[in-house]
């Protein structure tokens, strides 16, 4: 099943539990939260105060972006400010198994991330237990970029080797992401996209009723 997450970092955050409502309300299947910490990627975004209050106003699936330093540091405090899922950056931890064992520890859905020029067999050691693959199609950041080709070569890659193994994450992507492109993303063997710009400039409940159109016709 295809799943639409829209990314909160281009939503207008003077009125974002409204538009977080709205997309709730278009049918997107989850919420996509990005925590960047100006050292693991160059911009600062949110924490968890903001979460905690978006929790208090929204029943969507929270999925947590973590695009910070030795992610393991905070694993228990997202979770506590309202996370269900909190997918980190291979590259942004010394040690990604136990990271992913704290993940699971915490009980919520487990992802892995890779930036554009991560090979996919850095996730070798914990590709048997994550519930998740992010695989970045942008340089990470910034929103509003435009995809890196490329990437969905790998995201072909990835799903292939996902068939070969028999493991059991979905396959998420991240960055440039729109109607002009969800369809061939999903055909190289993504099911979840997160969009930013491409939901929250413009018509909201419009343009995630388009989205919602377009992968139901992929699927
Ligand atoms: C980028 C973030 C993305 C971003 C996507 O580092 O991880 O989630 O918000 O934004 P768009 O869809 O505008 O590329
Ligand atoms: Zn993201």
């Amino acid at each position: 099943m295809f799943k639409l997450a829209p990314s909160i970092l281009a939503a207008d955050f003077t009125r974002l539990g409204e538009q977080i409502a709205l997309v709730e309300k278009a049918g997107a299947d989850e919420l996509h939260i990005d925590v960047m910490d100006g050292i693991f990627v160059p911009s600062i975004s949110f924490g968890m105060p903001v979460i905690q209050s978006i929790r208090s106003a929204s029943g969507m699936f929270f999925d947590v972006h973590l695009m910070i330093t030795e992610p393991v540091r905070y694993l228990e405090e997202f979770v506590k400010a309202g996370a269900d899922g909190i997918t980190v950056h291979a590259e942004a931890c010394s040690d990604l198994r136990s990271t992913v064992m704290k993940l699971k520890e915490l009980g919520v859905r487990a992802g892995v991330s890779i930036k554009p020029n991560t090979p996919i067999s850095v996730l070798e050691d914990v590709e048997a237990l994550i519930d998740r693959v992010l695989v970045m199609t942008v340089e990470p950041g910034f929103g509003g970029q435009k995809l890196i080709p490329e990437c969905i070569e790998k995201v072909k890659e990835l799903a292939e080797h996902r068939r070969e193994i028999g493991a059991g994450y979905d396959i998420q992507v991240d960055g440039g992401i729109g109607i002009s492109n969800v369809r061939r993303v999903a055909e190289a063997g993504a099911e979840v996209f997160v969009a930013g710009t491409a939901v929250f400039c413009g018509d909201i409940l419009q343009n995630v009723k388009a989205f919602k159109e377009e992968i139901r016709v992929a699927d």
